[in-house]
């Protein structure tokens, strides 16, 4: 039996000739969070509709505990859905919009006005229901659409990039804050964003959409080290992708280079070894007794603060790569790379 809080079996979605989710299944776990990351126009918000019930699915199903919801409205499924863009009524006081939902149910008057002075309390905007939403920041605003979506109690938390039309230390700032809150009421949500660092930062998993599939779940971390192809590896941070044949067991060779690498792959096959910048190491001089050294030159640098970054050509090709903590001066000149090859991943994709 399955026993996911929401379950997508097997669900397409078509606009016209469009297909804008393409036979998608995914295991939402209860309390988690969970985030669908991808390009522009890959699917998510159709998605996450399907799961609110804005849009029928043209195939597949939807599950809420194991209850079949594909045909159930989306005003009896509890769960609720945080737009984009916030979608709050001007024209009603802020409490009036958070209680909007509320009134819908037929809950009593005191009883409301109690449950939105608790939510509003939550969201860090407590008191200020009786102010109209222009009086507020985007960024409160955008608390107040939370709050609003909150209030019912929904089973399933839904937000649809919540947070992008928020500048970008206010949008740090409010997903943690999101992440917090989530963590603390253990509410199964399902969240949607294009912004990797983003995902990466809050979410327990994270599917990894592109043209209306999911290519891969996975938590942060397994997406970031263990990408599953060139699409999510590249999509998910920055990576340096070589590509080569396996010459020998442990053993890849690329136009000019050669380098020790993890076991598994077999010979003779096509690989594309993919390094995050920051898992290279430069050095001044060349290090000893170690596998992997490439010799290069710094081309450029640049200073971010908590890293350096740096483009150095080596073997022929142009490489990034990363220093943390770069203290008071940079690397120039001649420089010698270190790939140590239990960072190095291998993609055996043809
Ligand atoms: N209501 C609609 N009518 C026609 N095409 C749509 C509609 N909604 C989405 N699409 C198309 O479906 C694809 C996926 O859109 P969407 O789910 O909004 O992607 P995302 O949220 O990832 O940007 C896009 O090609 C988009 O143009
Ligand atoms: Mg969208």
């Amino acid at each position: 039996m399955n026993r996911a809080h929401v379950s997508v079996q097997g669900i397409t979605k078509r606009f016209g000739p469009t297909v804008a989710v393409d036979g998608v299944s995914l295991d939402v776990e209860e309390g988690s969070f969970t985030t669908l990351l991808g390009p522009s126009g890959c699917g998510k918000t159709t998605l996450l509709r399907m799961v609110a019930g804005f849009h029928h699915p043209d195939q597949g199903d939807i599950f809420l505990r194991g209850i079949r919801v594909t045909d159930i409205p989306a005003h009896r499924r509890n769960t609720a859905m945080v737009f984009q863009e916030y979608a709050l009524f001007p024209h009603m006081t802020v409490g009036e919009n958070v209680g909007y939902g509320l009134r819908l149910r037929r809950v009593s008057a005191d009883e409301a006005t109690r449950r939105v002075g608790q939510v509003m309390e939550l969201v860090g905007l407590a008191g200020q229901q009786r102010k109209f939403p222009h009086h507020l920041s985007g960024g409160q605003q955008q608390r107040v659409a939370l709050a609003r979506a909150l209030v019912v109690e929904p089973e399933v938390l839904l937000l649809d990039e919540p947070l992008s039309n928020l500048d970008a230390k206010l949008r740090i700032r409010v997903r943690s804050e999101i992440r917090q809150l989530q963590q603390q009421l253990g509410k199964t949500t399902l969240y949607v964003t294009h912004d990797q660092e983003e995902a990466l930062a809050i979410s327990d998993r994270i599917a990894v959409m592109n043209r209306g599939r999911i290519l891969q779940l996975g938590t942060p971390l397994q997406i970031y080290h263990h990408p599953v192809n060139r699409f999510v590896a590249d999509f998910v941070g920055l990576a340096n992708f070589l590509e080569g044949e396996v010459s020998a067991p442990g053993q890849v060779r690329m136009e000019g280079v050669s380098l020790t690498v993890p076991d598994g792959a077999l010979p003779g096959r096509r690989v594309t070894v993919v390094l995050r910048p920051e898992a290279i190491r430069l050095h001044a001089r060349p290090p000893e007794g170690v596998a992997n050294v490439l010799r290069g030159y710094v081309t450029a640098a640049s200073f971010l603060g908590t890293l350096a970054r740096y483009w150095v050509d080596a073997a022929g090709r142009h490489w990034i790569v990363d220093v943390p903590s770069p203290g008071e001066a940079l690397m120039t000149g001649e420089v010698f790379l270190e790939i140590p090859r239990d960072r190095i991943h291998l993609l055996t994709e043809t």
